[in-house]
């Protein structure tokens, strides 16, 4: 489904990311880890269009996405949780889920998915009306997750999900991936830090070191890995 094909992303003389290759299947789980400054945001920022490739292309089914503009890529089934989450925080909850589904005309779906969101994380419903800077880390990240989900995507891109929370928001948020997939028949693209977490929700994993690609495998393979066991799972 996503496919992306020797991609460069440069900032001035430095190369963030160097001919990456990798993809995602339909409904799969991916993982992509790396230490601080791997690259990672730089990947995600690429193929959802905040970032320029300075070399390759970036597939979705067979489509070259990487002269599209961000909007487009949206209307192709692509949606983000940014790194840092990027609330609206003057919005309140619900005005930051319209957002999410602002190419969307579908009115009485919007208003059904809204409701969707709000069982999938009942601490939002209880906010709706609070503005969204007065969430906590947890509810916020959960926001972002559901203003990404009201875009309808196919590909979810999600950059760090879990960082900054406490070990049972964690948990909540990695319960919804196997949730995604059931229910909509998601694929997702997961940046984690969180070496341990993101291999057991993935199949596949790709482990990035200062912008190339330095092992990919099964998750399963991965995680028996001496390498990765000692740099990312604490030996
Ligand atoms: N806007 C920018 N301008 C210049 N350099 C940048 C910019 N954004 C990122 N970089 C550099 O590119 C490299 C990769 O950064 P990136 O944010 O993609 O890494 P990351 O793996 O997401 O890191 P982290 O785990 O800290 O989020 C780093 O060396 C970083 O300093
Ligand atoms: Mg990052």
């Amino acid at each position: 489904m996503l496919s992306v094909r020797d991609l460069t992303v440069s900032y001035g003389h430095v190369q963030a990311v160097q001919n990456l290759s990798f993809h995602v299947d339909e409904g799969q789980t991916v993982t992509l880890l790396g230490a601080n400054g791997a690259g990672k945001s730089s990947v995600i920022r690429a193929i959802c269009g905040l970032e320029r490739a300075a070399r390759g292309n970036i597939f979705l089914d067979d489509r070259p996405i990487a002269g599209l503009r961000p909007e487009q890529r949206v209307r192709l089934g692509i949606a983000t949780v940014p790194e840092g989450r990027e609330l609206f925080s003057s919005l309140t909850v619900e005005e930051n889920l319209l957002v999410g589904a602002y190419l969307r005309r579908d009115r009485h779906a919007i208003r059904s998915d809204i409701d969707w969101i709000y069982s999938l994380f009942t601490s939002l419903r209880v906010k709706r009306r609070a503005r969204a800077g007065t969430l906590s880390g947890g509810q916020g990240q959960m926001l972002a997750i559901g203003r990404a989900l009201m875009a309808l995507p196919r590909l979810l891109l999600m950059d760090e999900p879990s960082h900054g929370l406490a070990p049972l928001l964690v948990e909540e948020i990695f319960d919804l991936i196997p949730r995604l997939q059931a229910e909509r028949s998601l694929a997702l693209l997961l940046v984690e830090q969180n070496a341990n977490k993101a291999l057991s929700a993935a199949s596949y994993g790709y482990v990035l070191e200062t912008g190339v690609l330095a092992l990919e495998g099964p998750s399963a393979d991965l995680v028996r890995d001496p390498q990765i066991r000692a740099l990312y799972l604490g030996g």
